[in-house]
C-alpha cells in the first residue's frame, strides 16, 4: 500500500520509542519496531534478547506476537530502527514470519536519524517458503 509521509514519519517516531524498551544486554544493539494495523492502531516491539542467546526475540515479531495476542489482525507496514546510521533491515527468520502476514506489507527500514528505504515483503523475500 502507499503510506503518506505522515504514516512514514509516525511509524518511524513509535519504532524509535520502542527502541527504548529494547532488552539488548549481550548485543547492545538495540532495535525498535511499530506496525500499522488494518484498524488504524500502531502496536510497538523492542528486541528482547536472554542469556541463552537463542531465546532472543527480534523487534518485528515481538511486535507481530504483541499485536496478536491482542486481537489485532492485518498489518499494512512496519517501521524498524535502530540506534545506528544504518537503515536496518528485518533477519531472515524476522522476513519470513513478517511474509506470512502479507506479501505486500510495507517495512520501512529506519536508522537513527530517521532516514529510510520502503521494501516490500515479497522484495524481501523472494521466492518465498509457503506450504501451497
Ligand atoms: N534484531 C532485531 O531485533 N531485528 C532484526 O531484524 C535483526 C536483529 C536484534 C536481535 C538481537 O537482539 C540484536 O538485534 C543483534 O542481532
Amino acid at each position: 500500500m502507499k503510506l503518506t509521509d505522515t504514516q512514514i514519519q509516525t511509524l518511524i517516531k513509535e519504532a524509535q520509542a520502542a527502541m527504548t524498551e529494547s532488552h539488548a544486554t549481550y548485543s547492545n544493539f538495540t532495535v525498535g519496531a511499530a506496525l500499522l494495523m488494518e484498524d488504524g492502531s500502531i502496536v510497538r516491539g523492542a528486541n528482547i534478547e536472554n542469556a541463552s542467546f537463542g531465546a532472543t526475540i527480534c523487534a518485528e515479531r515481538s511486535a507481530i506476537a504483541s499485536a496478536l495476542s491482542q486481537g489485532k489482525r492485518g498489518i499494512k507496514a512496519v517501521a524498524v530502527t535502530n540506534a545506528t546510521d544504518t537503515k536496518v533491515t528485518p533477519c531472515g527468520i524476522c522476513r519470513q514470519v513478517l511474509y506470512e502476514y502479507g506479501t505486500k506489507i510495507s517495512v520501512i527500514c529506519s536508522n537513527q536519524a530517521g532516514e529510510y528505504i520502503i521494501h516490500s515483503t515479497s522484495d524481501l523475500l523472494p521466492h518465498a517458503f509457503t506450504l501451497t
